[in-house]
């Protein structure tokens, strides 16, 4: 698949099958995440892999509507590490900019994936520092639920020339 089909044909997947990802699978998407661009290339992250049915079946009791994580053999939490970050401010990019590229390379692998917001959500972040034993000063800023997708939603139009302002607004 060309980045630009993947980009074009990603949707979120919400429900999944029982194949576990294979471990050199895992091996490639943390690759991608490392390779992620940040502000003066600070890499302001940490990434916690998830794939203990137990844990994954505590955060989804935790958090209300993220039903995808009953059916997820693998998730992969992105935090942020705000004091490695070089220039103030810029972490979220960072870190949206990391969950995105993971989000694309699942779909690239054949895989299927949605976001699941955590940063600012507190009683998301607290119920992922909980049950995951994520230290203070690091911030549970997004997870991202992967598998092999057992639904196939239909792609929609969402080209909008309004919002296109060419040479200034
Ligand atoms: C910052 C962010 C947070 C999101 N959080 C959730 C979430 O908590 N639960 C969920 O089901 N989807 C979540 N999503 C996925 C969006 O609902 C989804 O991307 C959107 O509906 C567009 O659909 P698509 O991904 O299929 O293009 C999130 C997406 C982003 C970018």
């Amino acid at each position: 698949m060309d980045v630009i089909g993947a980009l074009m044909t990603r949707c979120s997947i919400r429900t999944f099958g029982p194949a576990p990802v294979p471990a050199e699978t895992v091996g490639r998407l943390l690759d991608v995440l490392h390779r992620s661009p940040s502000a003066a290339d600070a890499r302001p992250w940490q990434f916690v892999v998830v794939d203990r049915r137990d844990l994954l079946g505590r955060l989804d009791a935790a958090m209300p509507k993220c039903d995808m994580l009953k059916t997820a053999p693998l998730a992969i939490l992105v935090c942020a590490d705000p004091a490695r970050g070089k220039i103030p401010g810029f972490w979220p990019q960072d870190c949206a900019a990391a969950t995105e590229n993971l989000l694309i390379a699942v779909h690239g692998l054949g895989l299927g994936g949605v976001w699941i917001g955590l940063h600012p959500v507190a009683d998301r972040e607290r119920a992922v520092r909980e049950i995951l034993g994520v230290p203070d000063g690091i911030v549970p800023f997004a997870m991202v639920a992967i598998g092999t997708p057992a639904e196939q939603p239909k792609l929609e139009d969402r080209r909008d020339p309004s919002r296109v302002h060419r040479n200034g607004w």
